[in-house]
């Protein structure tokens, strides 16, 4: 049966491991995997703006032998409503694997149902799974290990990357903390499913609300931006509410000495992280951004291996 990754818990504990192994052996030699040597295609498909994951998916496919077909949606037909099925089983016949940054998870659900090719969420409404396994990737280099630790994410709970640290983490036997101004919290539905996940790892998710509590002793602190894209017309009030969940010099003084700060980027400088944070000795945003190339062929080659 084809898999796909559309949600961090489409890879068993197990299978996270060896796909991060992956991701540090093509770290170490970026060009000894070549499984779409001919040169084979991949589709990349973007129906929101995106600076990191279009450069890593075509640098990282033209790296494992491959060509990068890389496509607005709206100039496809998709633009012009064929439907995702269709377009799933046509592109089975083209390419070796779709990746595709999108807005419904459901989407992304109808086209892999149809489709005989894996299918890679490059980012929906819900979840962003290709990002967090360059954030393990990013942890483990710093902090030697993933489980066990604790990572803080402050700020929109409710957005694709909260989602998917809470999945992710918790996958790889960390301590989850979300900290988020309310109204703004993760819905149950997804603490239930990450719940579900640590109960296979020993991680855990916790939901705080007061946002120094939640970065105390923490080894790693994540934040977001507080306007996800799609979300900005949506009438809410996205600045006053989360200013104290801003990540800045007296938050991190509170975490552990020795804690990391991430952010997926792009940032909203002087936002949800100070420059100062940022530019700063415990940053480890752009190994974060670097870590994407590597990563995404790691899972790439995971799961050809698999068809
Ligand atoms: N972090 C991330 O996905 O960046 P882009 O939107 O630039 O791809
Ligand atoms: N939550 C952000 C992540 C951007 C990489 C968004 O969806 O816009």
């Amino acid at each position: 049966m084809t898999r796909h990754f559309l949600r961090d818990d489409d890879l068993s504990p197990d299978e996270l491991t060896r796909v991060l192994e992956l991701a540090a052996q093509c770290k170490r030699d970026p060009f000894g995997h070549k499984p779409l040597a001919g040169p084979k295609g991949v589709g990349v498909i973007f129906d929101k703006n995106s600076t990191r994951t279009r450069f890593s998916f075509e640098v990282g496919i033209a790296q494992l032998g491959g060509h990068a077909v890389v496509v607005d949606g709206k100039a496809t037909q998709l633009g012009r409503e064929e439907t995702l099925a269709d377009t799933g089983r046509v592109l089975s016949r083209y390419v070796e694997a779709v990746v595709w940054r999108t807005y419904g998870q459901d989407r992304l659900e109808e086209m892999s149902s149809a489709a005989t090719i894996p299918v890679v969420n490059a980012l929906s409404d819900d979840f962003h799974p290709c990002q967090i396994l360059a954030d393990l990737q990013t942890i483990a280099e710093h902090k030697g290990a993933l489980e066990g630790l604790t990572l803080t994410y402050l700020g929109d709970g409710a957005n694709n990357m909260a989602h998917s640290l809470m999945l992710g983490g918790v996958n790889a036997g960390m301590h989850v903390r979300i900290s988020a101004p309310e109204g703004f919290t993760p819905d149950d539905v997804f603490v239930g499913y990450a719940r579900d996940r640590a109960e296979l790892t020993g991680g855990s998710v916790q939901i705080v609300g007061d946002p120094s509590e939640a970065a105390a002793g923490a080894d790693v602190l994540v934040t977001d931006t507080w306007t996800s894209m799609g979300q900005e017309g949506d009438g809410k009030d996205r600045v006053a509410p989360f200013r104290p969940y801003q990540i800045n010099a007296e938050l991190v003084a509170l975490a552990d000495p020795e804690a990391i700060v991430m952010h997926c980027l792009p940032a909203h400088r002087g936002e949800e992280i100070t420059d100062e944070v940022l530019d700063g000795p415990r940053s480890v945003v752009y190994d974060e951004a670097e870590n994407r190339l590597h990563a995404q062929k790691a899972i790439l080659i995971w799961l050809l291996e698999q068809q």
